[in-house]
């Protein structure tokens, strides 16, 4: 049996002024008509079955997330594990792990954690890698998911491929899990050639998580072995971490299925430019936008028509109260704009 839990609490200020705090970008169309969270929902109905599918939110999320939910698929149960407060995905993830423990799923069940703001552009080359990862996980595996890195981003954990111990088996053993290594390191590491990028992806049976979480951060996974009610009720005082540093750094028999499907985490307006459809000019556009004589802009507009003329390698991101207009190459910085109005007032 399989379960899936899709986070869906994170808070990114990087596509600011599209994504707000009351509003992330895993609930905004950036890619298609449909939210990277409704894509998400729709891509994992084909891997297990509505029933068996959760999403991990905070309370606050849960309106927003029904009301999203509601055109991708119809729910016979309350598929919302609503966690008190946002403390990163280490306690998120072992929230759901304690509920669907709680309500009826088996510790050799498996669970495939989903994060809700990726793009996917292959579901079928998605699907298949999931599956060629149940092995493992059957195995007593926690299995992660890997990406051929294509630059020295420090936004990403990083999986070393321990050759030598994945001789003979049909997926690779993982020799070390580094969560966003410094710049250095990353460049290191993607010269090398033997690491991949952690997608954001995983797989596991349930009691091989709980063991992982006892050992590997006491403070999550003791509340989390004596059951739901406990880990809730102590939720406000776990530390908050996420999976990566508080178990995946320090597992030792973690292995690695390949993923090439699209994949991307759109962590800023740049990144989106680089994934989406260009036209003749080397445009990426969304909305009321038409461009004359520019060339590789990204233009996004939200309710008003919008107008490139004769410029070039701009991110221009309207909404209705505030607009961005930035060099591309530049929308990293994104986030100390937000830091930069918030001090504002
Ligand atoms: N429910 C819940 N609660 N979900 C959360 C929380 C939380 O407190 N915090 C984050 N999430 C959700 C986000 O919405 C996202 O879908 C997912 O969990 C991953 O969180 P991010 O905050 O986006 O993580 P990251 O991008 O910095 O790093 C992770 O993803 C990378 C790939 O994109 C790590 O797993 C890296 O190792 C990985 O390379
Ligand atoms: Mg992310």
């Amino acid at each position: 049996n399989l379960y899936i839990l899709i986070l869906a609490g994170g808070s990114g200020t990087r596509l600011w002024p599209w994504s707000r705090e009351e509003l992330p970008k895993q609930f905004l169309s950036l890619a298609g008509e449909e939210s990277l969270f409704q894509q998400t929902v729709r891509r994992m109905t084909k891997i297990a079955q509505p029933s068996n599918l959760y999403i991990v939110a905070s309370d606050q999320c849960s309106a927003l997330l029904r009301h999203q939910m509601k055109t991708v698929v119809k729910f016979d149960h309350d598929p919302i594990i609503a966690e008190p407060m946002a403390k990163n995905t280490c306690p998120a993830i072992a929230l759901g792990l304690a509920y669907l423990l709680k309500s009826g799923a088996d510790p050799e069940d498996l669970i495939f954690v989903s994060p809700s703001d990726h793009i996917v552009k292959d579901d079928e080359a998605f699907k298949e890698a999931i599956n060629s990862g149940r092995q493992a996980a059957s195995e007593g595996h926690i299995v992660v998911f890997g990406v051929k890195p294509t630059r020295a981003d420090t936004g990403f954990g990083y999986i070393e491929i321990d050759e030598e111990r994945s001789k003979g088996l049909p997926y690779k053993i993982v020799s070390r899990f580094v969560e966003k290594p410094d710049e250095e390191k990353a460049k290191t590491y993607l010269e090398r050639g033997n690491y991949l990028w952690n997608g954001g992806f995983f797989l596991f049976k349930a009691k091989r998580m709980m063991e992982a979480l006892k050992s590997d951060i006491p403070q999550i996974g003791e509340p989390a072995s004596e059951g739901y009610k406990s880990l809730i009720s102590s939720f406000e005082d776990l530390p908050s971490i996420s999976i990566d540093y508080a178990v995946m750094e320090k597992e030792k028999d973690v292995a690695v299925v390949p993923l090439d499907c699209g994949w991307s985490d759109i962590g800023s307006w740049d990144a989106l430019y680089e994934t989406m459809e260009k036209d003749e000019g080397g445009n990426v556009k969304k909305g009321d936008v038409h461009t004359i004589g520019g060339k590789n802009n990204l233009i996004y507009a939200n309710g008003r028509l919008v107008v490139g003329l004769d410029v070039n390698d701009l991110i221009i991101a309207d909404t209705p109260d505030a607009l961005l207009v930035a060099k591309r190459g530049s929308s990293q910085a994104v986030r100390d704009v937000v830091n930069y109005l918030k001090d504002q007032g």
